[in-house]
């Protein structure tokens, strides 16, 4: 088996790991500070400890390990490099060469032994096996929120090819197509801002937004939540993965850091609890009255990006329902928008989300910093939601109580709204109107003429 006599850099004596392939059982601790690492192929009796490595470097495995290392030893065991500390494995990486590409999978340290120079060790072993295999260029491909990619392989001289989409699916999964554009015609016919009911196409017809501008264009783009289309908006309609490429939004990445923790849920709710405070916490210097859009909806502008939102502390639902959606896919969770219209009581309406947790969509509202759990302690999506089967109230937001209120008849819909699109929008900002000076009067305790 291969053998680096690297392994612990201290201090950093360059990395010492370029050499001819060597023969197995080579030793290894002939370098200063060399403290036994040896880079040798896994073999199936590791499966054990690469599990746990993974699962503490990328979290929860959904495929047997043991399985899939049994599979890959039988086509290039070479490939498949692991870096021991006596019994102990400390690292990994995988290789795959198809005769075309390489790219390389699984560069894992463990934690108590990152920053040694192991994930280097073993990446340049690897490249050193696909090179003599005829590779040119190698490709990797990493997810999620961890800096540690990010700054790793740059280190290395991987670069980001930002053009490049990747696209993927589960093979061991029916194919389920992504909503075609357009919508099929018997989802379309509930498409809109018509129909929710005549009250509600009055209030969405005097719309303050411009027409193109984005919260119009989500608002036209809504599909009512009703028997013919939950099918198609539970399973088709929103990709259950967050796209997110790395460095695009930075104000929000930092936003969302430390708001992550080790499981989506508890991150979901650290980002609902986060942008419930936005109208505390970002007032404009120029604006230093200014909390949320009050003291008057004169004072407020509405649209403007996620981040010029968070920056003029919007505690308007819709452009909070943006924000939460985009910080929720910057943390890789899939999240979409819902309106909420209560059709018994009138200018009764709210704008909140849906996240996807757990294998299924969840519904959480930012602005009310709340969700809704079913007696399991199951989340409730927005379709449970919209029933109020017997669901209790989580979270401090007053806004919560409504949907559960004996007399609130919901009406749901959804839309899509991804942080990767945000070039395809137009984010002007809009003035109120006069239709939206008259309704909101009340809320102000003042009456219309003086608003
Ligand atoms: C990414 C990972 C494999 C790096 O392993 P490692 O053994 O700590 O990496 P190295 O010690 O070889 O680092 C080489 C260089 O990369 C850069 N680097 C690596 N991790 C870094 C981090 N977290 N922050 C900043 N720079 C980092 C540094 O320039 C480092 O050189 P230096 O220590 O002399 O400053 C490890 O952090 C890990 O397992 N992370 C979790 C799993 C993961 O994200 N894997 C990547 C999947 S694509």
């Amino acid at each position: 088996m291969l053998c680096t006599g690297a392994g612990v850099r201290n201090p950093k004596p360059g990395k010492q790991f370029a050499r001819p392939l060597a023969t197995p059982s080579a030793p290894c601790s002939n370098q200063p500070g060399v403290a036994n690492v040896e880079i040798r192929e896994l073999r199936l009796d590791d499966s054990d400890q690469i599990r746990a490595l993974w699962e503490e470097a990328f979290g929860p495995q959904s495929s047997d390990v043991r399985e899939a290392l049994a599979l890959k030893l039988t086509r290039d065991p070479d490939l498949a490099l692991g870096a021991f500390e006596g019994d102990r494995l400390l690292a990994t990486i995988i290789g795959g060469w198809d005769g075309w590409r390489a790219w390389i999978y699984r560069a894992a340290v463990a934690k108590d032994a990152r920053r040694r120079g192991i994930a280097s060790a073993l990446t340049e072993e690897l490249e050193r096996r696909l090179i003599a295999k005829g590779a040119q260029r190698a490709l990797l491909m990493y997810w999620g929120r961890s800096d540690d990619p990010r700054a790793f392989w740059p280190a290395l001289g991987y670069r980001p090819f930002p053009l490049v989409g990747v696209m993927g699916r589960r093979l061991d999964e029916p194919r389920r197509p992504l909503a075609p554009q357009p919508l099929p015609p018997e989802i379309a016919k509930h498409q809109g801002r018509t129909g929710i009911s005549s009250h509600w196409d009055e209030v969405l017809a005097n719309d303050l937004h411009s027409p193109g501008s984005v919260d119009a264009v989500l608002s036209e783009g809504q599909v009512r939540l009703n028997d013919h289309t939950r099918e198609f908006l539970y399973s088709h309609y929103t990709p259950t993965f967050a796209e997110y490429l790395p460095g695009s939004r930075p104000f929000l990445e930092k936003i969302v850091a430390p708001l992550c923790a080790d499981s989506s849920p508890q991150t979901a709710l650290n980002l609902a609890r986060w942008v419930s405070q936005i109208e505390h916490n970002f007032p404009t210097p120029e604006r230093p009255t200014a909390r949320g859009f009050y003291p008057t909806p004169d004072s407020f502008l509405w649209g403007g990006t996620e981040e010029e939102v968070i920056k003029k502390g919007s505690d308007w639902c819709t452009e909070l329902a943006r924000v939460y959606c985009v910080l929720a896919q910057v943390a890789g969770i899939p999240a979409r928008i819902v309106f909420c219209y209560d059709l018994a009581r009138q200018l009764h309406g709210h704008c909140a989300n849906e996240v996807f947790l757990a294998e299924g969509w969840r519904f959480i509202d930012p602005q009310g910093d709340c969700h809704f759990e079913h007696p399991s302690g199951e989340w409730a999506s927005a379709w449970e939601v919209m029933h109020k089967s017997g669901l209790t109230r989580c979270g401090e937001g007053w806004r919560a109580e409504w949907y559960l209120h004996p007399k609130t008849d919901l009406a749901m819909t959804i839309v899509n709204y991804f942080v990767m699109d945000h070039h395809k929008y137009d984010y002007r900002w809009d003035p109120i109107n006069d239709y939206y000076r008259k309704i909101l009067a009340p809320q102000w305790g003042q009456s219309a003429e003086n608003l």
